[in-house]
């Protein structure tokens, strides 16, 4: 069997159904994959991915695989891994998985070694693990490398920073900020996924609830929306104040999180950043609040301040948590902290992963023909690949649009037309 360290290959007929429901819902992928099973154009390169391993990105690999790559993954989440898909990936398709769901904190790096010791030439990466691991402990990977690619803003911000210090080694491109990635997987995806998780894990009714959302980004823009849509009342708490503006005017209220801890039955940070829920907060919180967390790391609750202050914690079912304070209130925090739509639920459905996805096989592509003309910074998807994605997208959702005539597009092009 190829190298791997999962939880059990026993599950693998479950994930192989699971992972071919979702392609049925991934048209774009899978045409990606025909022409790359038909071209090779990954021929022989070896990619080393670090990705929620569900079953959307099970189907990334397959198009990987399929465009001759080798394929090594592990998980960029530690409670985001399905143990059916890493052992679908292993059994069915050929891809090296060193994911284990729940694994601890030792072993998540673990299995970022063994990405790292497979010596990759392309890295793709959510969150920025793989990239920060090789530039701060294992530089002796760096050679191989001609390029990566990036899933998510954190991601990206990280490696911006990186780029702004000269720290850098290789051309990364930020897959995130495509247009047919954000726009759609990041607003849509976050939105339904995080309501998703929320209500799997506590079944709670949402609508009649204040649900306060932290962070009116492209996924706080569709958390908000999509609750709002449930029936809840919504509180948007923001430090950027255009973004705290968009929210006001799109109807909803906006506090600072001081007051919005008084209203919460439910608050989801997803800014990026941290302790966005803190003592200030947990002080004021009603008894019985729900905390979560969408955004890519665990650390936007303080919760060594709960753990610290909380007279007793108790665990009222799997990923669901009840800290007693010591004036009786209780708040309970979904998933540890961690992003409550992958821990919870199975994280954003097919039909947007399509779409980031697709990005992700065609900048191993573009890697693999210019990567010899890049610098090492940040690139952006080149324009004609997030155009050439939403065009299959929309051909795939059997929605036809208007072109250009000659004559509006000489006239988008002239400055001496004014008024008439
Ligand atoms: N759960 C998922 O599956 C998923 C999917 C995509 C992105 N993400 C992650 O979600 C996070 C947000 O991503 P995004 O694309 O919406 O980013 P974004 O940059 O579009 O939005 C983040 C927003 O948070 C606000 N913010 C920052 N600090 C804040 C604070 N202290 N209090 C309140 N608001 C604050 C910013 O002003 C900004 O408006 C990132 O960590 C990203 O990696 C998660």
């Amino acid at each position: 069997m190829i190298d791997c360290d999962i939880k059990d290959i026993a599950l693998a007929d479950e994930g192989r159904a699971r992972i071919e429901w979702a392609d049925r819902d991934m048209p774009v992928l899978a045409s990606i994959r025909e022409r790359f099973e038909r071209e090779k154009p990954l021929a022989g390169v070896r990619i080393g991915a670090c990705l929620h391993v569900t079953t959307e990105t099970a189907n990334l690999m397959r198009t990987l695989v399929a465009g001759g790559a080798e394929v090594r993954l592990c998980a960029s989440n530690p409670l985001s891994t399905q143990d059916d898909t890493a052992a679908s990936l292993v059994r069915d398709y050929g891809v090296s998985v060193f994911a284990i769901r729940g694994e601890d904190n030792e072993t998540y790096y673990r299995h970022i070694d063994a990405v790292i010791d497979f010596k990759p030439q392309i890295t793709l990466d959510d969150g920025g693990d793989v990239v920060g691991r090789i530039h701060e402990s294992r530089r002796d990977a760096l050679p191989g490398i001609i390029g990566g690619a990036e899933e998510t803003t954190t991601g990206v911000i990280r490696l911006a920073a990186m780029a702004a210090e000269g720290e850098l080694a290789y051309p990364v491109i930020a897959v995130n900020d495509a247009k047919t990635k954000h726009f759609f997987d990041n607003r849509y995806g976050t939105g339904q996924s995080t309501l998703d998780g929320i209500i799997r894990l506590t079944n709670r009714l949402l609508a009649g609830r204040t649900l306060v959302v932290s962070g009116y980004g492209w996924c706080g823009k569709g958390l908000a929306m999509r609750a709002k849509g449930m029936g809840c009342r919504v509180i948007v708490c923001e430090v950027d104040p255009v973004a705290a503006l968009e929210a006001h005017m799109d109807g909803f209220a906006v506090m600072p999180r001081e007051e919005a801890a008084h209203e919460a039955d439910i608050w989801v940070t997803v800014t990026g950043n941290l302790n966005v829920i803190d003592d200030v907060c947990f002080e004021a919180m009603k008894d019985g609040a729900i905390i979560c967390n969408s955004g890519h790391f665990n650390s936007e609750i303080n919760i060594p301040w709960l753990e610290e202050h909380a007279l007793r914690k108790e665990a009222l079912k799997p990923l669901v948590e009840e800290y007693t304070m010591p004036d009786g209130r209780t708040i309970i925090l979904l998933a540890e902290g961690r992003l409550v739509n992958l821990s919870g639920a199975e994280g954003h459905p097919a039909n947007v992963m399509d779409m980031s996805f697709a990005n992700h096989a065609l900048a191993s592509e573009y890697l693999i023909e210019h990567a010899r003309d890049m610098e090492p910074k940040v690139y952006d998807v080149p324009a004609q690949i997030d155009e050439d994605i939403a065009a299959l997208k929309l051909a795939t959702l059997g929605v036809h649009i208007d072109e250009l005539t000659p004559e509006q597009i000489a006239y988008m092009n002239t400055w001496q037309v004014g008024t008439v």
